[in-house]
């Protein structure tokens, strides 16, 4: 069975086909991040617009380097959330025409869901259960997946996401969006013992994270060498390196904590931190001496990607998750808000 996917629920216009046996056959990405830069960050309205002009032409490509026609695909799965409301109208729409047109069913996909089984496009893939600490720009979750559609919520972050704590500092130091990949690399040249910065709840019992202080934190140190006349280059890169190092040490150490308390010795990692370089170094030195494995996808489809929503879609059909009848009606029902936790079990979530 080929399933379409489409991603746009945020600043990436993502396609992908995914055949339920063979696996992905082709994906394509268009990433705004150049027409979003000179803001600082993603405008909504210009990102809908951009999701417009991109998805036909993006779907021609994939369904061209897969080799298929339209009339080959017999499912279109889309990301219905979260995400921004207009930036996911235009995937949803775009989806639900062509399905209609097809006559074939759609299939609603939240996004988490996506990220969360993307490290099993990977090889070796990670049996269930596992522990998945989620990673994004808007979520930090660590969640226990014991199957496709069965996830429990064991923590999540109280206010910044981890992204969110990357992109924000990043803005501080005069980095340009998105913010995780620039700092990350000036990081590269700094040293992050030369500054002290804290580790939000790293000692907390729960599973819990909280990052918004981070941003004071690296704020304040920035204002008092900057008044000590000694905010050279060095110590920026010193700052980018600590606030790294404050935000995967608690990252690895919340996701240590989940694999001791449920016992599990598997964990994949997912969401556009997912990419960071430290965290996937810690995250592999700590599994070693745990005997456990951490399981991550493949590099270029960490951050938002059409493969994902059209793999998820494939895993929930495989499940027997899916209502595969034509619907008698396509709606257009995106939920810009959506808790993965609250994703029913069985069904099409539309
Ligand atoms: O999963 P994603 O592409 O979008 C959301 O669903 O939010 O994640 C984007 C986030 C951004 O906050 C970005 O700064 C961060 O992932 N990110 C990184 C890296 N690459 C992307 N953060 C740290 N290091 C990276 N290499
Ligand atoms: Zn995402």
């Amino acid at each position: 069975m080929n399933i379409l996917g489409f991603e746009s629920s945020c600043d990436e216009t993502g396609l992908a086909v995914v055949n339920t046996e063979k696996g992905l056959l082709a994906h394509a990405l268009h990433s705004q991040i150049a027409m979003h830069r000179e803001y600082g960050g993603v405008v909504p309205e210009l990102a809908s617009r951009d999701h417009i002009r991109r998805v036909i032409p993006l779907t021609q490509q994939v369904l061209d380097e897969a080799g298929l026609a339209l009339d080959d695909i017999d499912a279109i799965a889309y990301t219905a959330g979260p995400g921004l409301a207009g930036a996911l109208l235009v995937g949803a729409s775009v989806a639900q025409a062509m399905a209609w047109s097809l006559n074939k069913p759609s299939i609603a996909i939240h996004h988490l869901e996506g990220h969360l089984l993307s490290p099993l496009l990977a090889e070796p893939r990670p049996e269930f259960p596992f522990i998945a600490l989620l990673v994004s720009g808007g979520h930090t979750q660590i969640m226990r997946v014991d199957a496709v559609g069965k996830y429990e919520l064991l923590g999540e972050t109280l206010d910044d996401a981890a992204g969110e704590a990357f992109d924000k500092t990043a803005q501080l130091l005069g980095l340009g969006y998105p913010g995780g990949p620039a700092l990350s690399r000036l990081a590269e040249q700094g040293d992050a013992t030369a500054i002290e910065l804290p580790r939000p709840m790293l000692h907390s019992k729960d599973l819990d994270f909280s990052f918004s202080g981070l941003k004071t934190a690296v704020m304040t140190r920035m204002r008092q060498l900057e008044k000590q006349g000694v905010f050279d280059e060095q110590k920026r890169a010193d700052l980018a390196a600590a606030t790294e190092a404050a935000i995967v040490d608690v990252l690895a150490a919340k996701a240590i904590k989940a694999l001791k308390q449920t016992g599990l010795r598997r964990l994949v990692v997912a969401g556009g931190v997912g990419a960071n370089r430290h965290l996937r170094e810690q995250l592999q030195q700590a599994m070693t001496r745990l005997r456990a494995t951490v399981y991550f996808p493949p590099l270029e489809l960490c951050t938002d990607n059409g493969a994902m929503i059209a793999f998820a879609a494939a895993l929930r059909v495989q499940a027997g998750l899916v209502n595969l009848q034509a619907p008698k009606h396509y709606g257009f029902a995106i939920r810009p808000r959506w808790d993965l936790h609250s994703l029913v079990a069985a069904g099409n979530p539309t």
